[in-house]
C-alpha cells in the first residue's frame, strides 16, 4: 500500500443494513467535499447488507466481521482490529452500525471514531435504542421535537462528546418509518459526510504536528 496519501485520512465505515447513510457518504466524497479524507474500507456486521452492494457499485472495499460467525465480542473485535491495521485506517465512521464496540476497541481510537443516532442526545439513546425503536419510543413520548446527532464514540453508547445536532419536527399523522425518512434526509444524510469532512481535518492537520 505505497500509494497511502498523507493529505487525506483513511476511512473506514461501519455498516449493518440499507446504507442509506453510507451512500451519502460515497455521494459527498464524490462531489469531492470530502477533501480531508479518503474512504478506503466498508465493513459491515452482517453478510447480507445492501451497503455492501453500495460499497462495490463505488468500487470501495467491503468486508464482513460477524460477530455471530465468530462467537465472541474479544474474536470479533480482534477481526475488526485486524482489518483497521491491515487497510491503515485512521478514522472510522459508524452509520447504521448495530453491534456495541467495547471500550477495549473505542479505546485505542480516541476521538477517531464517530457515530450517528437518529434523536437528539440524550433523548431516545443509549442500550436498547437503535434504528427504527429510536422513532417508535419518541412518537409513543410524544415529542413535537426529535433530529439526529453525531458524536464521538467512547465506551458509554451514545455517551461520547456531540459534533454536530439538528432538530426535526414530528409531524401529527408520522409513523415511525415516516419519522424515519425525514429524520435521515433533514438531518443525517447533512450531518454525518460534514462531520466526517470535519475530523478528517483535524486528523491530517494533528498529523502536520508530529513531523
Ligand atoms: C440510521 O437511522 C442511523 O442513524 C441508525 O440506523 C439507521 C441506519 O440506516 N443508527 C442507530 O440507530 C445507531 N444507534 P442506514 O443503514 O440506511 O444508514
Amino acid at each position: 500500500m505505497s500509494d497511502v496519501r498523507k493529505d487525506k485520512a483513511r476511512i473506514a465505515v461501519f455498516v449493518s443494513g440499507g446504507g442509506t447513510n453510507l451512500q451519502a457518504l460515497i455521494d459527498y466524497q464524490k462531489e469531492g467535499k470530502l477533501k480531508h479524507g479518503e474512504i478506503v474500507l466498508v465493513v459491515s456486521s452482517n453478510p447480507e447488507a445492501y451497503a455492501l452492494e453500495r460499497a462495490a457499485n463505488a468500487g470501495i472495499t467491503g468486508v464482513t466481521v460477524s460477530k455471530k460467525e465468530l462467537g465472541s465480542q474479544a474474536a470479533f473485535e480482534e477481526k475488526l482490529f485486524r482489518a483497521m491495521n491491515k487497510y491503515r485506517i485512521d478514522f472510522i465512521v459508524l452509520a447504521g452500525f448495530m453491534s456495541i464496540l467495547s471500550a477495549d476497541f473505542t479505546s485505542r481510537y480516541p476521538r477517531r471514531i464517530i457515530n450517528v443516532h437518529p434523536a437528539l442526545i440524550p433523548s431516545f439513546c443509549g442500550k436498547g435504542y437503535y434504528g427504527l425503536k429510536v422513532h417508535e419510543e419518541a412518537l409513543k413520548y410524544g415529542v413535537k421535537v426529535t433530529g439526529a446527532t453525531v458524536h464521538y464514540v467512547n465506551e458509554i453508547p451514545d455517551g461520547g462528546e456531540i459534533i454536530y445536532q439538528k432538530a426535526v419536527k414530528v409531524k401529527k399523522h408520522d409513523t415511525p418509518e415516516i419519522l424515519q425518512r425525514r429524520v435521515m434526509e433533514e438531518a443525517e444524510w447533512k450531518l454525518l459526510p460534514k462531520a466526517a469532512e470535519k475530523v478528517s481535518k483535524r486528523i491530517v492537520r494533528e498529523r502536520g504536528k508530529d513531523k
